[in-house]
């Protein structure tokens, strides 16, 4: 399972990276507005610096919603490293917009996923990765991990090759639970991988190591 960290928060991805088991970045419009970062020319340097910093693939996201807008954004944005993945929303022109990248060997991900269908339509577009965003299912009380499973099973049906990348991943037990299921990409916030290092009896275990240590070494 593939990790990225969905942040644009340039202290938050060298500290992920630093830990060795980081695969990619996801932004969003969103996250780059959080941390101040408007305007084209700003937002496409740290698109340039995001990359500078991580081995894997950088999400970087169309505003068009029009299929020649994204068109020309997407070549833009792939062009400014060979990291960069265009995110594409889920709406009609998006799926033309997917399908025009594919057949260019652009990679995309098709973003604002929401049912098992959207997702379906990214795979046969030929999306490199569906984002179906479970945190945000969660919150209106939908199981996104159910999404992540019909997802899986009609993928598997078909040998899609499509990742299904979980996203709004929200804390350690959607990582736990999208690995059990067979999510090939989870996107979350640095605490969902930092947690998963957590467990109480490894500090009380490492406590109590390490003071037979000092016992016998004084
Ligand atoms: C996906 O790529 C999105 O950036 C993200 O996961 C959305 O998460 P949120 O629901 O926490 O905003």
């Amino acid at each position: 399972m593939k990790f990225f960290i969905d942040t644009a928060n340039l202290d938050q991805i060298k500290e992920a990276q630093a830990l060795g088991v980081l695969d990619g970045v996801t932004t969003n419009p969103s996250l780059m507005a959080k941390e101040g970062i408007t305007g084209k020319d700003n937002i496409i340097e740290h698109y340039k610096k995001i990359c500078e910093l991580v081995d894997g693939d950088v999400s970087a996201e169309v505003i068009s919603t029009d299929l020649d807008g994204m068109i020309r954004e997407g070549e833009e944005l792939a062009k400014l490293h060979d990291q960069i993945v265009v995110k594409i929303p889920m709406i009609k022109e998006g799926v033309k917009a997917l399908k025009y990248f594919s057949d260019q060997g652009i990679k995309t991900n098709c973003t604002l996923v929401f049912s098992a269908g959207q997702a379906l339509l990214a795979a046969k577009a030929g999306a490199t990765y569906v984002s179906p965003f479970i945190g945000r299912l969660d919150d209106i009380s939908t199981d996104g991990l159910n999404l992540i499973a019909d997802i899986r099973l009609i993928y598997d049906n078909y040998g899609f090759e499509t990742q299904i990348l979980a996203a709004s991943v929200r804390h350690t037990m959607h990582v736990l639970e999208c690995a059990k299921i067979g999510a090939d990409v989870m996107t979350g916030p640095i605490s969902s991988i930092e947690g998963l290092l957590k467990h109480p009896l490894t500090d009380i275990g490492l406590e109590k190591f390490l003071a037979d240590y000092n016992k016998g070494n004084k």
